[in-house]
């Protein structure tokens, strides 16, 4: 039997649920149930009535799904998979830094442990940052905001709030420099581009629109540009090329690639059905907290 049937076959069996992120290879993007961005996986994970959640994505993802849903098992097909951002803080750091700042709300982007996010009043993705900042933390007089330091760029860029932030990063959208965005334009005159909240001040100063990934999913669809530059993980290109055939897309630079995004292949995703493996776990008073900090986020939404 084919690898795709064997996995949809099990999939029935086991009553479970393919959630994959817009960053993996297009062969697990085809036998998903649902492809987004962090946003997007977080509501689904906590809506579907699946007893089994494959999630193919990266580790705080899995852990995410696994918190808003504590009586599903969730699945990891690598365990390998992390968020190099996600490990640059820990709970202990910030409980250091909340000491320093007591008076002030803590918001953390979804890219965090469990640990981490228990530590703070409020979660964000990149697609709803500014609204949480202008919103549920409006009359906030101090935010601590960990741990992209060029996320809480952005966002105070956008609202004109002042963080305390984390020298946190995305080693993959750090990559991209604003020679690239210069050279692609060179390349592809009359193209736009879109980067990710995650690139550094001075890419997102120059690009025509920074979104999240599920944004530039709407983005490409409505813009009425042919030609779009696309200055975050190349992974999301063929969601994009799917959903709008007559475009064209073309990667800022050739090296922004995330190999955690990519560890994740059809073999994993049928071992992981058939081992019921790698399962995510997150003790209940830690998960009990970071609920908390998800929960306020998913009421104010996107
Ligand atoms: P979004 O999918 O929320 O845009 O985030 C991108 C990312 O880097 C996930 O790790
Ligand atoms: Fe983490 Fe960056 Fe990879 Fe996203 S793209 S999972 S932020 S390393």
């Amino acid at each position: 039997m084919e690898l795709i049937d064997k996995i949809q076959k099990l999939k029935k069996e086991r009553r479970a649920v393919i959630l994959v992120h817009n960053y993996q290879i297009p062969e697990v993007q085809d036998i998903a149930d649902f492809v987004g961005d962090s946003l997007e996986l977080s509501i689904k994970a906590s809506q579907t009535d699946a007893e089994v959640i494959v999630f193919c994505g990266v580790h705080f993802m899995a852990e995410t799904a696994k918190i808003l849903s504590p009586l599903k098992t969730v699945l990891l097909p690598d365990k390998n998979s992390g968020c190099p951002m996600a490990d640059m803080i820990s709970a202990e750091e910030l409980r250091a830094l909340k000491a320093k700042h007591p008076g002030a709300k803590v918001m953390c982007y979804v890219n965090t442990s469990a640990e981490v996010k228990a530590e703070c009043d409020l979660c964000c993705t990149s697609a709803n940052a500014v609204r949480m900042a202008q919103e549920v933390l409006k009359d906030a007089e101090e935010i601590i905001f960990v741990p992209d330091k060029y996320l809480a760029a952005f966002v105070a860029n956008k609202t004109g709030r002042e963080f305390i932030t984390w020298p946190g990063f995305c080693p993959t959208h750090a990559k991209i420099l604003p020679e690239h965005v210069e050279a692609a334009r060179a390349r592809h005159p009359g193209a736009v581009v879109m980067v990710h909240p995650e690139c550094r001040p001075e890419v997102a100063a120059i690009a025509d629109m920074v979104i999240s990934t599920g944004g530039m999913s709407r983005y490409a669809k409505e813009t009425p540009a042919r030609e779009i530059i696309v200055g975050t993980e190349p992974g999301i290109i063929h969601r994009l090329k799917k959903e709008n055939p007559d475009k064209i897309f073309h990667p800022i630079s050739d090296e922004v690639i995330c190999p955690n995004m990519k560890r994740t292949t059809l073999e994993k995703v049928l071992w992981s059905l058939e081992d019921m493996q790698h399962v995510i776990e997150v003790p209940e008073p830690i998960a009990e907290r970071a609920r908390r900090a998800i929960e306020t986020m998913l009421k104010v939404g996107r």
